[in-house]
């Protein structure tokens, strides 16, 4: 069984490669390179995998899945300029891929186990373009 529990932040982010010259940012990510940045209002559906416990009737307690992800992910992505303020940003380009393979680091640790995985990160940057990531290609 998959259930997912979506969750929304606000972050602000440039889209620019440090290793990457300011007009080579420029070429590859255009308007979005600009050093002062941009907002955005992210949309992230968290999937888990797994079978119903047979007591409570829940794959994971749901108040346990809000507690973990406020703490692993909302806490350090809400209203923060993700470049400057959110590692793994001051080295990567903080597209929502990049971001979708953060949260699943943040997550896979605290939500695995009792039969249960994660399944799936999706990650909306806007209402008409989201990622999904499934973690790595073993
Ligand atoms: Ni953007």
């Amino acid at each position: 069984m998959l259930i997912t529990k979506r969750i929304e932040f606000s972050a602000s982010h440039v889209c620019r490669n440090p290793l990457l010259s300011d007009q080579e940012n420029l070429e590859l990510f255009g308007m979005a390179a600009n050093p002062h940045g941009h907002g955005h209002n992210y949309v992230v559906d968290i999937t888990l995998e797994g079978d119903p416990d047979p007591v409570t009737g829940m794959v994971l307690d749901l108040k346990k899945l809000k507690d973990i992800v406020n703490r692993e992910v909302v806490t350090s992505y809400d209203h923060r300029f993700l470049n400057y303020e959110v590692p793994p940003f001051d080295r990567s380009v903080p597209t929502p891929e990049n971001i979708a393979i953060d949260i699943w680091r943040r997550l896979e640790p605290h939500l695995a186990g009792d039969g249960r995985r994660l399944h799936a990160i999706r990650v909306y940057e806007t209402p008409d373009l989201y990622v999904d990531y499934f973690g790595e290609v073993a």
